[in-house]
């Protein structure tokens, strides 16, 4: 019997992060959710409950990745993937935003997946195929609206560093995405989509497509994956 893989997702109380953190516990993977305040998803009876793990999570704090890391090791024994996930949104433009709101989206959007990554790294690195995935946005590739600029700005940063990983763990055995969703009916999603979740991607699209790229081989690396629910000029 092949071993069990290991998964950390971070925001994994709500939103994408739930939905990936439920794709991949129904496929028998280990997965250790971080979230700032933990509590076991309602779905959690529908899976073995040895696999599942809560850990406490700010992505704010510098120390909390590696507390993670080690709690998640104990638990599981390795890591296999981390998706770095947990995410907010400031609706300013450039011009409105406050020092204070910009160096958040910062610190929560770059620096967040930057110290995650960084702290599973070397269990990453064991696997020989270990896998990355930086939920960025398609804010990452274009500026959709003034609104969404100073957003825009920290998710551009984030494809960067998605791509960053990439080179860094490429030799090893290392697959890093970046994944590049437009409108998905989330709390955040929604309202900025107009507040009609109808027609939107869905967090279980999103999910099944995280599923799919981590379980990809070595040979087929994707740099990144953009996925929208309407037109837009080339995404
Ligand atoms: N929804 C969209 O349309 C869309 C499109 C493109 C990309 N994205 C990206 O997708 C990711 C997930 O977004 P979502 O749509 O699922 O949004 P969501 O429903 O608002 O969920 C955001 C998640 O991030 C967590 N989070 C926020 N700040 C955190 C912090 N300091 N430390 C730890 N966790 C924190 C939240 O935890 P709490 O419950 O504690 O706040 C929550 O679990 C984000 O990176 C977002 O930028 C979303």
């Amino acid at each position: 019997m092949s071993e069990t893989k290991t998964i950390l997702i971070s925001g994994a109380n709500r939103g994408i992060g739930n939905e990936v953190a439920r794709t991949f516990a129904k496929a028998g993977w280990n997965v250790s959710m971080g979230m700032r305040k933990p509590t076991m998803p309602d779905w959690a009876g529908t899976v073995d409950p040895a696999k599942l793990q809560v850990f406490a999570y700010d992505a704010t704090d510098s120390e909390a990745p590696k507390e993670w890391v080690k709690a998640a090791r104990e638990q599981f024994g390795g890591i296999d993937a981390v998706v770095a996930n947990a995410g907010i949104m400031v609706r300013k433009s450039a011009v409105d935003v406050t020092d204070a709101e910009f160096d958040s989206l910062i610190d929560v959007n770059v620096n967040g997946p930057r110290r995650l990554v960084q702290a599973c790294w070397n269990s990453l690195l064991e696997k020989g195929r270990g896998r990355v995935v930086i939920v960025s946005s398609l804010s990452g590739k274009r500026v959709k609206s003034a609104i969404s600029g100073a957003y825009s700005v920290s998710k551009y940063a984030a494809l960067g560093l998605s791509h960053a990983f990439r080179h860094a763990g490429f030799e090893q055995g290392v697959r890093t995405t970046a994944l590049c969703p437009g409108f998905v009916a989330t709390d955040m999603g929604t309202p900025l989509a107009g507040g009609n979740p109808d027609g939107l991607t869905t967090a279980g699209d999103v999910a099944e497509s995280i599923f799919h790229v981590i379980n990809l081989p070595n040979s087929a690396s994707v740099s990144e994956l953009w996925m929208n629910c309407s037109l837009d000029d080339s995404y």
